[in-house]
């Protein structure tokens, strides 16, 4: 008899897509703040069955992709601007075979002091970067990326959980969904401008955390949106609701997850908005802001 030859992961892909039975990575590889998994079954019914390109330029865990991705004809544009978590996204997709052997080294020396050690270190390679952002992610607190505004270093504490890394099936199921994904570190302007009719939008820009119109009162947030050391403010909420606005001239189908305010709604008038509230335990800054409450949540659909 034959002895059993090992074929290899790439070529076990390859065939499995050649048997048409390809596993499917059904949810995030990554726990983002702000992320929608939670929220999926009020995002999901106006989402529409089929479209030809998916969009989705705050990128984060990608809740909504993982959740779209058979509705998809062509391909997928997602796009975020912090670098590490796009570089993590791209060496899940294109270098798995060399990322897993960092994981796993990761797991094995996994404890409190080595995060700390593993935070303060710069990695000198793009795929290293990835597997010190994976580890970093799985164990900080709350999952939090937070950056220092000033270094840009990372700089959440270790947040008392083992790391552990990919098991087979999900390593597999992420390389088929994220085949037709084209994964870019950009700003949402400049991600919006592939946008063609026929595509379909979702927009997750982080909460703006106080609403600084002059003539209502100042909100009393101070919730989590340093995902990268340059903020997005009000003047960013501006633009993506001309762009909008815009799509909706074009007669393209978007929607936008946002905090329920009087100035989103405002500024989004030219849309359908549905509120409703959602009961979260995470968006704080710190440990000692730890939230665990019901907030008003919106998600503007455009007509
Ligand atoms: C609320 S999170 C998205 C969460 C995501 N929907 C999920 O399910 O995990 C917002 C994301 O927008 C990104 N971001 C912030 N400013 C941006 C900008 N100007 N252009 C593109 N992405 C931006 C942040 O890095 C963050 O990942």
């Amino acid at each position: 008899m034959a002895p059993a030859i090992d074929i290899g992961r790439q070529a076990r892909r390859r065939l499995q897509i050649l048997n048409n039975t390809q596993i499917r990575a059904t949810k995030p590889f990554v726990r983002w703040a702000g992320g929608k998994t939670k929220l999926l079954p009020r995002i999901l019914p106006y989402v529409p069955e089929s479209f030809e390109h998916y969009h989705e330029p705050f990128l984060g865990g990608g809740a909504v992709f993982f959740a779209v991705q058979g509705r998809i004809q062509k391909r997928a544009y997602l796009a975020d601007l912090n670098v590490h978590l796009v570089n993590a996204w791209n060496a899940m997709r294109d270098c798995q075979d060399e990322l897993r052997p960092l994981l796993d080294e990761y797991q094995a020396k996994d404890s409190k002091e080595y995060y700390y050690e593993v935070r303060a270190q710069e990695p000198t390679s793009q795929l290293e970067s990835a597997a010190r952002f994976l580890y970093l992610n799985g164990t900080s607190w709350n999952h939090l990326w937070r950056e220092n505004s000033k270094t840009g270093a990372m700089n959440t504490p270790h947040g008392a959980r083992a790391f552990k890394s990919f098991s087979d099936e999900v390593y597999e199921g992420l390389a088929t969904t994220l085949s037709i994904a084209d994964i870019r570190h950009e700003d949402f302007r400049v991600a919006l401008d592939r946008v063609q009719p026929g595509d379909f939008v979702y927009l997750d820009p982080p909460y703006l955390p106080v609403y600084t119109r002059p003539d209502i009162e100042r909100e009393p947030t101070a919730k989590f949106n340093k995902y990268t050391a340059q903020t997005f403010e009000l003047p960013d909420l501006m633009t993506l609701a001309s762009i909008c606005e815009d799509f909706t001239r074009r007669g393209i189908k978007w929607m936008m997850s946002n905090r329920d305010t009087e100035g989103v709604r405002d500024l989004f008038s030219f849309a359908d908005i549905v509120g409703f509230t959602a009961h979260r335990s995470l968006a704080a800054q710190s440990k000692r802001e730890v939230e665990s409450h019901r907030s008003p949540e919106a998600i503007v659909i455009g007509r």
